[in-house]
């Protein structure tokens, strides 16, 4: 194989619930900024989206959409791998692997997105669930990656595979790179529109919650203008004691590339209203362009730009595998 002096990077999203800005700016725009540095992979992880209630009738879908996401959100199937996690065989295999030789129950007890997702009790809570982080971490590791760009909720999984990688390295041989997570300074943990607490994220009951890229401009628009704010009327950026107005600034800055300082001078002495129909305009605008973009790719191309994804990614993966099955033994 030739060798490759750029350095990779692996990422990925799962199939389910509708993408949000929060994974666009927490994840995606991050990738795109990253394409011509970087040898990169990114991977509609449907083997990690089965691991929760979902619909078999709206999978398939789901993954042609998500792959059109990551082309319409800027990821150039020229320059990058997109391809189907399920079409790799070797994750799965591989992840096995990992859950006999590396994982430890200790370490998936120590999961908060498990303990988030699952609830109290674990009734009706799937295996897969439990050990979705192993898989992400033979995603991860099976690609020789060096960094895992990803919003700040996963840093937790990226330091596991960098944990497995390294117990694998020391029972066994040193095969495995160690690798970086890459968390955005700003953008990584977007919040919630009607609850500023939280992260704004794919499950939430409320639509109110988060602004869909597939949203009707209008329908966004409304969500902006109902979006909850904070006490006083200053627009200033102080995340503990203003998250609302501070998570929309965040939002408004990365959109519109204005750093917040500037925007903050823009607005100072206006009030919350005035910004959120500015702020909301900025959203339709970034939503119109985006699916103009979105709509334009067919679902045909997008099946052909998967497929000749998992002809270059299988490959990696494979020789990976194939160098693991001999250090174990069983090859
Ligand atoms: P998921 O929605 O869990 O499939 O996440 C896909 C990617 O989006 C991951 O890199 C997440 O870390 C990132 N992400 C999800 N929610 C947010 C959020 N509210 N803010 C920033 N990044 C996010
Ligand atoms: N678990 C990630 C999420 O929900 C998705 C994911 C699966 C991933 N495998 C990965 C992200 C490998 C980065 C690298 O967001």
């Amino acid at each position: 194989m030739i060798q490759n002096t750029k350095k990779r990077i692996f990422s990925g999203v799962q199939p389910s619930g509708n993408l949000h800005v929060g994974n666009f700016l927490g994840a995606i725009k991050q990738w795109v900024g990253m394409q011509d540095e970087y040898d990169c992979i990114f991977s509609v992880v449907d083997y990690h989206a089965i691991t929760v209630k979902y619909d078999p009738k709206v999978l398939r879908k789901k993954i042609i959409e998500i792959a059109k996401i990551y082309i319409a959100g800027g990821v150039n199937p020229e320059k990058a791998i997109i391809f189907q996690q399920s079409d790799a065989r070797a994750h799965t295999e591989f992840c096995w692997i990992l859950n006999a030789v590396s994982a430890r129950i200790s370490d998936l007890n120590k999961m908060t997105q498990f303990k988030d997702k699952a609830g109290k009790g674990n009734v009706n809570v799937s295996v897969g669930l439990y050990d979705y982080p192993v898989l992400m971490a033979a995603d991860i590791l099976l690609y020789d990656t060096d960094i895992v760009p990803v919003g700040d909720d996963q840093l937790q999984h990226v330091e596991l595979a960098r944990d497995l990688a390294k117990r694998f390295n020391h029972d066994y041989e040193e095969i495995f790179k160690i690798p970086e997570p890459k968390i955005m300074k700003q953008g990584a943990r977007i919040m919630s529109l009607d609850n500023p607490e939280k992260k704004m994220s794919k499950s939430a009951e409320s639509e109110f919650s988060r602004i869909e890229l597939l949203d009707e401009s209008a329908l966004a628009m409304k969500k902006i203008m109902k979006a909850t704010t904070d006490t006083g009327a200053e627009v200033k950026f102080n995340s503990k004691e203003k998250p609302g107005i501070s998570n929309l600034l965040t939002i408004y800055s990365l959109l519109a590339n204005i750093d917040i300082k500037d925007l903050e001078k823009k607005y100072s002495g206006i009030m919350y209203g005035e910004f959120k129909k500015d702020l909301a305009e900025v959203v339709a605008e970034f939503l119109n362009d985006f699916q103009k973009k979105y709509n334009k790719i067919d679902d045909s191309q997008v099946a052909e730009i998967l497929a000749a994804g998992a002809k270059k990614a299988e490959p990696i993966a494979e020789e990976t595998l194939v160098k693991v099955k001999i250090t174990i033994g069983v090859k």
